[in-house]
């Protein structure tokens, strides 16, 4: 009996060294994480901007099938990530490719787990926003990778989205009236490395974030009175670097 549980407890630990080692191989290089996390910054913005231009077909209650499945949301997610970085998918490097293409898996399932949901005929706001998108797909990332991303701010109405203490940092920063606007950062906190760039309020975004603070959106939600340019908050990226 005491050998048995012996040996259970080496292959145990056999299998540990084993999982820690293949995690390891993984990891980004740290040379390459900022180039990275802004690209998977980007390829969230990407989407974000694809679900909001696509609103009023989401929301169109005179429709069925939409046609807004995940292949169509990846073809539209590269083609405006291009747009943002001046590089298609297909060009970058192997490693950031791979982490691309990860978020890009992660994007297409939280749209084929809402297609019920954004074919409904019938029924007009279908709360399927960027926010919900990116939380989303956020989300299925960490359940499978090792790799975060958050839509963070300190007016957060999700609490997935909730700042810790490194990002309230980032973005008292972000909101100083001297800092670039637009302007990304990123830092390596021991093995993690930890990028936020910054989002702003544009014009669509004021019917549900704008003035006056305190009135329901359409979603039920009170505003927060932000108004046109006021940072809205971050991307937030980490993951692991060797
Ligand atoms: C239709 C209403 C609506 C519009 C338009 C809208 N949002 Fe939101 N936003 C929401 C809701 C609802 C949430 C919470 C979503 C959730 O549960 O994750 C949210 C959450 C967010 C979050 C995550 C932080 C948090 O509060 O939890 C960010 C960042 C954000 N919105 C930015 C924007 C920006 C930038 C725009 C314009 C490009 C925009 N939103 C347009 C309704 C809206």
């Amino acid at each position: 009996m005491k050998r048995h549980f012996t040996k259970g407890m080496s292959l145990g630990i056999v299998a540990i060294v084993f999982i820690v080692g293949l995690l390891w191989a993984a990891a980004i290089p740290a040379d390459k994480a900022e180039e990275i996390a802004k690209y998977v910054a980007n390829m969230i913005i990407a989407g974000r901007g694809v679900v909001a231009s696509h609103q009023s077909l989401i929301n169109d209650p005179s429709k069925g099938d939409k046609g807004f499945t995940p292949e169509y949301v990846e073809k539209k997610m590269k083609e405006r990530f291009k747009e943002i970085t001046g590089k298609s998918v297909e060009e970058l490097d192997p490693e950031a490719r791979a982490v691309v293409e990860q978020v890009l898996e992660a994007a297409k399932m939280s749209v084929k787990m809402n297609q019920a949901r954004i074919n409904q005929k019938g029924k007009g706001f279908k709360m399927y926003i960027p926010a919900v998108f990116g939380r989303e797909t956020g989300q299925i990332l960490k359940s499978r990778s090792d790799i975060v991303i958050k839509q963070t701010t300190f007016k957060y109405r999700n609490s997935y989205n909730q700042p810790d203490e490194f990002e309230k940092k980032v973005l008292t920063m972000f909101s100083k009236p001297d800092w670039p606007k637009g302007k990304g950062y990123g830092e390596k906190i021991g093995s993690i490395y930890r990028y936020l760039q910054p989002i702003y309020i544009k014009k669509p975004c004021l019917k549900c974030h704008g003035e006056p603070a305190g009135e329901l959106d359409i979603a039920g939600r009170k505003k927060e009175g932000y108004k046109l340019g006021d940072l809205r908050g971050a991307i937030s990226v980490m993951f692991p670097v060797k």
